[in-house]
């Protein structure tokens, strides 16, 4: 059988390119496609030798002409919009408009689209939940919902993949610790007694890749993925457990965490620069985890079912060598 060829929307972020790298290590053979704004990019050509097949094509998510041009000859798309690059608005209506052209394509089959749960719906609309990088996605998944998922081998079968915050933003994102002089990890996030649902991203990409391999199980499909549920507790007693080295959980309170981070009052989005601010949208963000929102959202046995190997917060810290310290991760962003 000939490889199907698959496009990655935001394949040179961290999330797309843990889908990639578990798409390249799938069984069957997926030729990989990603689009992306510079494929002359040094860390992109790091990443992606051409040693590795892997195919970079100009365009941007926002232009759909390159996106018409990118979605040619392809079998699956994974959609990973920015909402950090554009605005709410944009980014559903980028997320409308590849579904639309995804559906006028001769070859496409299977249009995965990395969702997030509805925090506002599931907060019951209270304003508080309103946090701009997350309802957007999760306005689109409601949208997808209501097209039509083909379960023969004609026509687009939609999936969602909804995620959540990476465990890796333990090192690089809104997670890392304070490091004292004597070594000690404090970890003050404005969590209170709730579990963040923290996805390990080898785990997103394998879930990815089982959804692509089993187009028809998965067509109009939601799956909530997640490794672990959190406490601030268990990230410094599990830091603690593995490496010996002192580490404390300080709950502070949403405003004390803004008000360290030296970005906050920037855009949420690049290509918004007079919109919604970070100091905003953290605020928002931040209660949802601290209220539990998506504890009722992921079906545990369900998710060890499909992946045996699911990692667990200590079991990554051991594979990543985890150790406190901030390493790169996001492409958006620096920490
Ligand atoms: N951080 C988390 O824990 C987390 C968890 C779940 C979901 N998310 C969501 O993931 C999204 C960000 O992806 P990421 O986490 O992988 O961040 P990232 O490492 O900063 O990557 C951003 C990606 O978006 C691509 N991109 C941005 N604007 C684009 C455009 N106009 N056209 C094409 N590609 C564009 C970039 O591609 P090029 O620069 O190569 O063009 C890059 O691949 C956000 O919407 C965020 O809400 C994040």
């Amino acid at each position: 059988m000939e490889s199907q060829r698959i496009l990655v929307i935001g394949g040179t972020g961290a999330q797309g390119t843990a889908v990639v790298k578990s798409l390249l290590e799938a069984e069957q053979s997926y030729k990989i496609r990603i689009l992306t704004r510079n494929p002359a990019d040094a860390s992109t050509l790091a990443k992606f030798p051409t040693e590795s097949g892997v195919e970079l094509v100009k365009g941007s998510f926002m232009d759909m002409k390159s996106v018409e041009s990118a979605l040619q000859d392809c079998y699956g798309v994974f959609v990973n919009t920015d909402g950090f690059t554009v605005k709410e608005a944009d980014e559903i209506w980028a997320a409308m408009r590849i579904y639309e052209i995804a559906k006028a394509s001769s070859t496409l089959k299977h249009f995965v689209w990395s969702g997030l749960d509805y925090y506002l719906k599931l907060g019951k609309y209270d304003q508080k939940y309103a946090s701009y990088h997350i309802n957007a996605k999760a306005r689109v998944n409601d949208w997808l919902r209501a097209q039509e998922s083909s379960h023969e081998n004609h026509g687009v079968a939609w999936t969602i993949l909804n995620t959540g915050p990476y465990m890796e933003m333990l090192y690089g994102g809104v997670f890392i610790p304070q490091i004292e002089a004597d070594g000690t990890r404090i970890y003050s996030l404005p969590l209170g007694r709730g579990k963040l649902p923290l996805i390990a991203l080898p785990d997103l990409g394998f879930f990815a890749r089982i959804i692509f391999e089993n187009r028809s199980e998965w067509s109009g499909q939601t799956l909530g993925v997640v490794s672990q549920f959190v406490t601030g507790d268990e990230i410094a007693e599990t830091l603690t457990k593995v490496t010996g080295i002192p580490a404390v959980y300080k709950p502070c309170s949403g405003e004390e965490w803004v008000d360290q981070v030296p970005w906050a009052s920037g855009p949420v989005a690049k290509m918004d620069p007079s919109g919604p601010t970070h100091r905003d949208n953290w605020l928002m963000w931040w209660r949802a985890y601290e209220d539990d929102l998506l504890l009722p959202e992921r079906d545990m046995v369900r998710l060890k079912a499909l992946n045996p190997d699911l990692r667990t917060l200590e079991t990554w810290m051991k594979e990543t060598n985890y150790d406190g310290q901030t390493r790169p991760l996001l492409r958006g962003h620096e920490f």
